[in-house]
């Protein structure tokens, strides 16, 4: 380089060429050496040890055919001065000579702050065909820290899951002050963020800008339901923002409950650092000697062919590897919770089975208000926490509903918020050191109720016992809505003796107990709720078939969030209910809660005749199609935010079959399906046949059934749904002929 731009970087400062020189003699004093390239079908991080030993990453893009070639990436940019070796740190740690946001801050046994990272070996194992799992040591070259790196891929679907793990042998305890699990290191001309913000029922709510210089930080602090206000899910573009099928995007998503702290730093270079992780906020960390302390995974995945690129990789990921059953099957089913509230009994409940029945779901789902007799859960202020059956509603128990079910021929579920407790409820009198609250100050409620400490092995105990006794009592329930309505005020356990532990205890706490549950009950679907969508993510869906995305169903809204939840997550975990809100017919609702897994919460017996007819027909269609819909690649056809029209379409692997969605998402006069629009994904060679689906009775589709057209030409020209105020809803399907 470097002399000559070191030295007119530092000549306006005095005795700034010694300095400069010192540092390139330095500098040189030691080789170059390792290279670690992390390879899947399309990407390449390459990591690389420096003259110091310190490990970087040196490149992270497309895969190169030739691995040696990887070597000649450096030379090749010619930015302004890198003052420290460090600053593209495979894990940045901070007090030595690092200058920029670091992924490890540590106070070690004897109080010094500092912390050098350096190279010490790395193993690379073949999981099998498809997964790989890199492992790299670091130490600390003064003090006996040590941090290993752990990179696993899975080659087809580019996915890389990172995490690290911190140990050391110092003669006392070290403080961890940070301690993310993953750095990521990119250079491109711009970067364009795509982030989510919410709140309840506007959950999923995208922007996306160009970053500049400095720390964009995304985080939450909510302890639980953490992503009531931002998704701990994001994707930047680089170069320029990418679109559905051009340009390279990253999509980053950690896989964690609890608060989590993400940041994009743009640095003096124009580099972007991505570190990603546990918030530390409010979390310094004691680690013992010869403890391991280990993150939760980043998992990210790189694009060359858009977002729809990237999405379809991980969508496949999450059904091969993440979500539980992911390749499985799922229920369709009828809630009560938007049609009774807390007001019902055994008889009105035993209609809704015969509803169930009528309407043609799988399953019955009884919602919230179902337990407690002391302070019975008749509204949301009491009764959490004694998970007992209410006896004025259910003076036979839920043993008599499941049974009654089961006469209807049909599964029956219910609702638990099993982390949860009513200040006016048996549990809190009986253990109030089991909540969550300051003990010298005032409570204070979100929706009523106040959150368990889980952190209390306890109350893990509990929550296990509450899951555990509905099985014992009820070997026949089919299903389990797991809800978690509050955040968390006041962070404080009776349990724990170091309150800074608490935020990364609780979600340690709550993955035990889902464990435990699955170790005895594997495969019962359950579905992860949190006051609409306040929780979603790749470490809870490993013990949940499906997500609550928003208590908001208004399908207007939904084509939206949807829509952008679908970047993330796969449509069979995706749980749309068929409800009364919004002002859309119920044909417009339906379609649009099939593009996912279907469900219904809406009064039965109060459909007219042909609503009726319209849904049980459309289940019967949606059986016949949800194998396309929940295992099918999805392709985002036409955007709902800058089209009349939106569009998305679902194709089997085969390209044989296909169901394409279309809503008109505009008021405005004339608004419709003016241009065709056009397919993706389809084999240009076969010829496909499109016919209308989901008919309302007495309808008639303007869709011509019997002309067929090439995958070339719906591809190329594109095809006209005939999308417009009167049929505001289209559904297609296609087929290869
Ligand atoms: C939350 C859920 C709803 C419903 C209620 C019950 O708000 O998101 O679907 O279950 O709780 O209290």
């Amino acid at each position: 380089m470097q002399l000559r731009t070191m030295y007119k970087n530092w000549s306006g400062l005095k005795g700034g060429y010694i300095l400069a020189f010192v540092f390139f003699l330095q500098a040189n004093a030691f080789s170059q050496n390792i290279i670690i390239p992390v390879e899947t079908q399309h990407s390449a991080l390459v990591l690389q040890t420096n003259s110091n030993n310190n490990l970087n990453i040196v490149y992270l893009g497309a895969k190169l055919s030739d691995k040696k070639e990887y070597e000649a990436i450096t030379a090749q940019y010619k930015q302004t001065s890198e003052y420290t070796g460090v600053s593209n740190a495979a894990y940045p740690a901070s007090g030595s000579r690092n200058l920029f946001e670091p992924a490890i801050t540590v106070t070690h046994a004897d109080g010094n702050n500092s912390l050098d990272l350096q190279y010490v070996r790395h193993e690379t194992k073949k999981l099998d065909e498809n997964q790989s799992l890199l492992t790299v040591t670091l130490k600390d070259p003064v003090y006996d820290l040590e941090v290993r790196l752990f990179y696993k891929t899975y080659f087809k679907e580019d996915v890389t899951e990172q995490w690290s793990e911190i140990k050391h042998n110092e003669k006392g305890n070290v403080v961890l002050h940070k301690f993310a699990s993953a750095a990521l290191y990119l250079k491109a001309e711009s970067y364009w963020l795509r982030q989510y913000h919410g709140d309840w029922a506007k959950e999923m709510q995208p922007e996306e800008s160009r970053l500049t210089h400095g720390i964009k930080t995304l985080d939450s602090k909510l302890g639980t339901r953490t992503d009531l206000f931002q998704a701990p899910v994001f994707m930047v573009s680089l170069d320029k923002p990418a679109t559905e099928e051009e340009g390279t995007v990253l999509y980053g998503a950690l896989e964690w409950s609890g608060n989590f702290r993400i940041e994009l730093e743009l640095d003096n270079q124009d580099n972007l650092r991505l570190l990603a992780g546990v918030n530390n906020h409010a979390s310094p960390y004691t680690l013992k000697p010869a403890e391991v302390f280990t993150t939760p995974a980043f998992l990210s995945v790189l694009s060359f062919r858009g977002k729809g690129g990237a999405s379809r990789q991980l969508h496949a990921w999450a059904r091969n590897y993440k979500l539980l059953d992911g390749k499985g099957d799922r229920l369709t089913l009828l809630n009560n919770w938007e049609s009774t509230y807390f007001d019902f009994n055994e008889t009105k409940l035993k209609a809704l089975l015969k509803d169930t029945k009528a309407l043609g779901v799988d399953l019955f789902l009884l919602d919230d208000g179902w337990f407690a007799n002391k302070y019975p859960r008749n509204n949301d202020d009491a009764g959490l926490g004694d998970w007992q059956e209410n006896k004025t509603k259910l003076p036979n128990g839920i043993a008599s509903l499941v049974s009654e079910a089961q006469a209807n021929d049909v599964k029956f579920g219910i609702w638990i918020e099993p982390e949860m407790v009513s200040p006016r409820s048996e549990l809190y009198e009986k253990h109030p050191d089991w909540v969550v609250k300051q003990p010298n100050r005032k409570e204070y409620y979100f929706r009523n109720q106040l959150v368990l400490d889980l952190s209390n092995p306890q109350v893990q105990q509990f929550v296990f016992n509450t899951v555990d006794n509905l099985f014992i009592k009820n070997p026949k329930l089919a299903y389990i809505k797991w809800d978690c309505n509050a955040v968390v005020y006041n962070a404080y356990s009776a349990h724990l003796t170091n309150q800074s532990h608490f935020y990364l205890q609780y979600v340690q706490g709550l993955y035990a107990v889902l464990q435990k549950i699955r170790k005895k009950y594997p495969t019962v679907p359950m579905m992860l709720c949190s006051g609409g969508g306040g929780r979603v993510d790749y470490a809870a869906l490993q013990y949940f078939t499906e997500f609550w995305p928003s208590d908001n169903t208004d399908p207007l809204e939904r084509i939206f969030m949807q829509w952008e939840y679908s970047y993330f997550y796969p449509a069979i975990s995706s749980a749309n209910h068929v409800t009364d809100w919004g002002k859309q017919p119920i044909k417009f609702r339906t379609d649009v809660a099939m593009m996912g897994k279907l469900g219904f919460d809406i009064v039965v017996s109060k459909l007219q005749e042909k609503e009726l007819r319209f849904c049980q027909d459309a289940l019967k269609t949606y059986n016949t199609i949800k194998p396309i819909i929940w295992q099918g690649e999805q392709y985002r056809l036409q955007d709902p935010v800058s089209n009349a029209v939106a569009a998305v379409l679902y194709l089997n692997e085969q390209k044989t079959s296909g169901v394409i969605f279309n809503y008109l998402v505009n008021n405005r006069y004339g608004a419709g399906s003016e241009r065709p629009i056009r397919l993706k994904g389809l084999d240009p060679k076969k010829r496909y046949r499109l016919k209308e689906l989901n008919l309302y009775p007495g309808t008639t589709s303007t869709i011509d059934a019997d002309k067929s057209y090439t995958g070339e030409f719906l591809m190329t020209i594109g095809y006209n749904p005939d999308v417009k105020a009167e049929r505001a809803s289209v559904v297609l399907e296609l087929k290869a002929e």
